[in-house]
């Protein structure tokens, strides 16, 4: 298996020179070289006697036969800025090379992998476009124009995304992902089944001060609208730190008129919030943007507040997850993931691999190749017994 999976890496690390950004991994929703990836891993598949398709919401689509009960498994193509060469792809290249492994093993239960279009929400600020479409709750009329309009860039029909839909011989969906954290590592362990996925909530704030000249105005008639945002940011991580099991993160940050010579009049922060529990979560936010306008009205400027994303929590299904070797360590994801936008569908499970370094969201994340054909060991077991247990 160890052949399989440097083919694995190999075939990872060729798809992050697909890139918008020479030098550097990054692959957006629907943007050009995600049509070289759907060309790599289309032939891959085509070589294994799989049909092949890209369906209208952009997610690469491979099947493996045609039969009652289908498993699916899947995770994402695109990326953030800057990223590693394993994030979401590993799940979808997993999936083909699993399908290799298997042969014509499991007559009884086929496969379909799928290589979600969006899950990262970068270029629009909108995620899990893809994995939402297959589930059928991504909303018909899509809020966001930009979506529609990058669908029928890339020679896609937004109307026709009702077909993206899962179909009912599907009977369970399993996604296989690096960590991204430092668990596993430090157990000294390669795989990790993974009971739940914490729940997240992503906000933009902005702070409306006065932008004005950095060398006229005295420093008490100021009402700076980066001073405001940095003092607010300093109170989340406060307030982070200071709650059990609370992740908060303002990852973005866009000043105006964003010069050295200027005061900046206006001030847009993202916020992300992770907690296992939904209601800490809600407190959490609800707390962080209180503390925003209370900022803003001390010193003199407005707030405002937008919700882009309210995640619930989602527990795996523990029977599809007792399809794996009962050894497996049992853990939390404190990452978001396709499977939490399936789940609601069809049981689902995902099995974690070692994250060297716990690094992820960088182009230094990687995977170990003993690691890899660990999991695609687990992944012939488990679906051996998913079509054992279906008969
Ligand atoms: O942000 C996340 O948790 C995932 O990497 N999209
Ligand atoms: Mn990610
Ligand atoms: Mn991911």
């Amino acid at each position: 298996m160890i052949e399989l999976a440097n083919k694995v890496i190999g075939c990872c690390r060729e798809l992050a020179q697909f890139t918008e950004e020479p030098g550097r991994t990054t692959r957006t929703f629907l943007s050009p070289p995600m049509r070289d990836v759907h060309r790599v891993l289309g032939d891959w598949m085509k070589r294994l006697g799989m049909r092949v398709w890209v369906d209208d919401a952009g997610n690469l689509r491979g099947l493996h036969g045609r039969a009652p009960k289908r498993l699916v498994i899947g995770s994402h193509l695109d990326t953030v800025p800057d990223a590693g060469a394993f994030d979401g792809v590993l799940g979808v290249v997993l999936g083909i090379a699993l399908v290799e492994a298997l042969g014509n093993r499991c007559p009884g239960l086929f496969i379909e992998v799928i290589g979600f279009s969006e899950e990262e929400g970068v270029r629009f600020g909108v995620p899990f476009i893809g994995s939402r479409a297959v589930a059928g709750t991504l909303a018909s009329d899509i809020a966001d124009v930009r979506v529609c309009d990058a669908i029928r860039a890339f020679g896609l029909n937004p109307e026709d995304l009702p077909a993206a839909r899962l179909t009912a011989e599907a009977v369970a969906y399993l996604e296989f992902h690096i960590e991204q954290g430092p668990v596993l590592e430090s157990l000294n362990l390669s795989l990790g089944i993974v009971d739940a996925i914490v729940g997240q909530s992503r906000l933009l704030l902005t702070f409306s001060g006065h932008a004005n000249h950095a060398g006229t105005t005295p420093m008490n008639l100021r009402h700076d609208a980066l001073a405001a945002a940095a003092e607010w940011i300093l109170l989340v991580e406060k307030h982070a730190q200071e709650t059990a099991g609370l992740v908060a993160t303002t990852g973005l940050i866009h000043a105006e008129p964003n010069a050295t010579n200027v005061i900046p009049g206006k001030v847009t922060v993202s916020l992300d919030v992770r907690h296992a529990n939904d209601q800490a979560r809600h407190v959490a936010v609800a707390t962080l943007v209180r503390a925003a306008y209370e900022t803003g009205l001390r010193r003199g400027m407005k707030v405002g507040d937008e919700l882009r994303l309210d995640q619930p929590a989602v527990p795996m299904d523990s029977a599809l997850g007792g399809m794996f070797d009962p050894g497996l360590h049992h853990m939390v994801s404190g990452a978001g993931h396709d499977a939490m936008i399936l789940a609601p569908l069809l049981p689902a499970a995902m099995l974690f691999l070692r994250s060297p370094g716990g690094v992820s969201h960088h182009p230094d994340e990687t995977v170990l190749a003993g690691d890899v054909a660990a999991a695609l060991e687990a992944g012939v077991r488990f679906v051996q017994n998913l079509e054992a247990g279906l008969v």
